[in-house]
This record gives C-alpha cells, sequence and structure tokens, in this order.
C-alpha cells in the first residue's frame, strides 16, 4: 500500500492514536486526510494542524455507531476529497473498568454498538466505495492487545468487543479483492484519553460517567500515540494483516496457544473419530459468493 497520494480517511481522529494516524500518514504525503470524530470541535483542531503542516484536511462530524450518518459522511468525503484508498476504522471507547458479574448493561450495549458495529459501518460504507472505484487500497482496523488474549480483570465488555473487531477483520481478509488489503492494529496501553471515554456513554444507555482516576493512571503508563502510528502505517505499507506494537503481548498469545494446544492434544487422548472435513475447505464449498 502506497500511502503517498492516498486519500486517508481516520475515524476517532480527533485525538489519541486517531490523531497519531491522521499526523503521520499525512507526513508520508497522503494527498488528504479526512479527520472524523463525534467530537466536531477536537476534530477540526487536527485538520486545522494538518493544513498548517501543509497537509490538505478536512473535519467532519459522525458517530460511528448511527450507521445513516456514517453513510452520510462517506459520501461527503468522496465528494470533497475523493474515495478514501486508505481507511482507517480506529474510533473506539472503553467503557468503566468492573467485574463482569457486576458490570451494567447499558454499558455492554455501548461498547458492542461503537466498537463492534461501528467499526463494521466504517468498513462497511468505506470499503464498499473503495471496491467499487476499482483502486488499490487497505483498511486498517484498531484492535487491540486485547484481540490476541490479554485477559485485563475488569475489562471483560472491552475485551469482548477487541476480539469481535479482529474477527471481523480475519474475515474480511478472505473476502475482500485482491486489490485491498487489510490489517489489524494489536496496541497494549497508549497515553491516549481513552480513559475518559465513558463521559460518551449516551442518555439512552445510561448516560454519561465520570471517568476513574485509576484508569488515567494506568493509560500514562502507555507509550506515545506517534510510535503506534508510525508501527501501524509502517505495517500497511509493507502489507502485513497483523501489527503488533507492545512486545510483552506475545507472552499472553502465546499462553492463549498453549492453551489449544492442551484441548487439542488431550482431544487426541480420546476415542472422538477424526472429522473428515476442513473446515475451510468446506466453507469455500458451500459460501455464497459475493457479485465482484
Ligand atoms: N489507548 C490504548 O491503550 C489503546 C490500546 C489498544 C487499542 N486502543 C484503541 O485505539 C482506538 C483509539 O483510542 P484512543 O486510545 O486513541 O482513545 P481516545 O479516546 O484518545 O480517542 C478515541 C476517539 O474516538 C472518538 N469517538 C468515541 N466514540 C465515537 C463514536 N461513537 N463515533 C466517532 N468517534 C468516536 C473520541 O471522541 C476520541 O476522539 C480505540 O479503538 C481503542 O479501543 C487503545
Amino acid at each position: 500500500m502506497n500511502i503517498h497520494g492516498a486519500v486517508v480517511v481516520v475515524t476517532g481522529a480527533a485525538g489519541g492514536i486517531g490523531r497519531a494516524l491522521a499526523v503521520e500518514a499525512g507526513q508520508r504525503g497522503a494527498a488528504a486526510v479526512a479527520i472524523v470524530d463525534v467530537n466536531l470541535e477536537g476534530a477540526r483542531t487536527v485538520a486545522d494542524d494538518l493544513r498548517s503542516s501543509g497537509v490538505p484536511a478536512s473535519a467532519y462530524r459522525c458517530d460511528i455507531s448511527d450507521f445513516d450518518a456514517v453513510e452520510t459522511v462517506a459520501d461527503e468525503i468522496s465528494w470533497d476529497l475523493g474515495t478514501p484508498t486508505l481507511v482507517c476504522a480506529n474510533a473506539g471507547v472503553s467503557p468503566v473498568g468492573g467485574p463482569l458479574l457486576e458490570a451494567e448493561a447499558g454499558d455492554l450495549s455501548w461498547s458492542l454498538a461503537v466498537n463492534v458495529a461501528g467499526t463494521w459501518a466504517t468498513l462497511r460504507s468505506f470499503g464498499r466505495r473503495l471496491v467499487a472505484s476499482g483502486q488499490p487500497g487497505w483498511l486498517l482496523v484498531t484492535a487491540s492487545e486485547h484481540s490476541l488474549g490479554v485477559p485485563f480483570a475488569g475489562a471483560g465488555f472491552y475485551t469482548a468487543t477487541k476480539h469481535a473487531v479482529l474477527g471481523l477483520a480475519d474475515v474480511l481478509r478472505q473476502e475482500l479483492p485482491e486489490q485491498v488489503g487489510i490489517s489489524a492494529l494489536l496496541p497494549g496501553l497508549v497515553n491516549t484519553e481513552l480513559w475518559r471515554s465513558p463521559e460518551l456513554r449516551p442518555e439512552s444507555l445510561g448516560g454519561p460517567s465520570s471517568a476513574p482516576e485509576l484508569a488515567r493512571a494506568l493509560l500514562q503508563e502507555g507509550v506515545d500515540p506517534a510510535q503506534v502510528a508510525r508501527l501501524a502505517l509502517d505495517g500497511v505499507a509493507s502489507g502485513r494483516f497483523l501489527i503488533a506494537t507492545h512486545p510483552h503481548a506475545i507472552r499472553y498469545a502465546q499462553a492463549r496457544s498453549a492453551d489449544i494446544d492442551v484441548a487439542f492434544n488431550e482431544l487426541a487422548l480420546t476415542d472422538t473419530p477424526d472429522t473428515s472435513y476442513d473446515a475451510m475447505e468446506l466453507a469455500a464449498k458451500f459460501a455464497v459468493p459475493g457479485d465482484r
């Protein structure tokens, strides 16, 4: 993927990792960058900063959990800047942490609506336009080290949504035409304002709640978002599917892999008959082909 000359869209770009992705894309010669966020004022500030460093940029307000709004903003951006060829589906929220058995249902609905449904809506609206344009392009999805099996106690809903996001990317990787690639970004802690996201919880799902100081302190231990954005766009430029940013996370992925080995080793010791099919081959045989 050639970032130089690409039209780039980044959701959740008013701050944190999204802002850093937009700045990094600008530094790598993007033709234009669309800064999308539910926080329009913040998005405008980022677009102004980019323009003052010579990068064409425009700000757009959009709540990614509103599917119609995502369709509308995809039309607006394509009209204003051209069809985005690098789509960064990055916006996400992290509800107030706490044990799953004590958690609030509204937090589950909210995190699914933004992190999973909103990410899908972003990929759908921009991905369809990109595929229809016939141009080469790339989808970059901000997942998390939690997608791999880093199981923080107290972050159950967030962890579940980030597994789901990796699932979307995994399947899209099979479905996209050859000229469109996809990567999943897997950051560990990054020093951003994510701890403040409970302030964004909609009234219908319990309303805004104050951000816990502990979450702020935890995120302040994180790395600079600029470092994550550099690794992310290096990964996109070299066409990698999974983009790791924090070396420690491999220990947890390997622990999960070891659990999987145990499960299958134990299965091999039972007299369960071997299945006669390969799941991927079977799925390919019965899959409904798209209209590509
Ligand atoms: N900070 C971390 O430690 C970390 C680690 C792994 C993954 N992530 C992921 O990175 C992504 C970016 O988070 P961040 O850490 O930069 O946090 P952040 O809160 O600094 O930035 C997120 C941005 O998304 C916007 N946003 C929230 N809900 C939205 C919605 N419904 N529609 C549109 N925009 C919305 C916010 O206004 C904010 O500007 C998220 O998907 C997050 O889950 C963060």
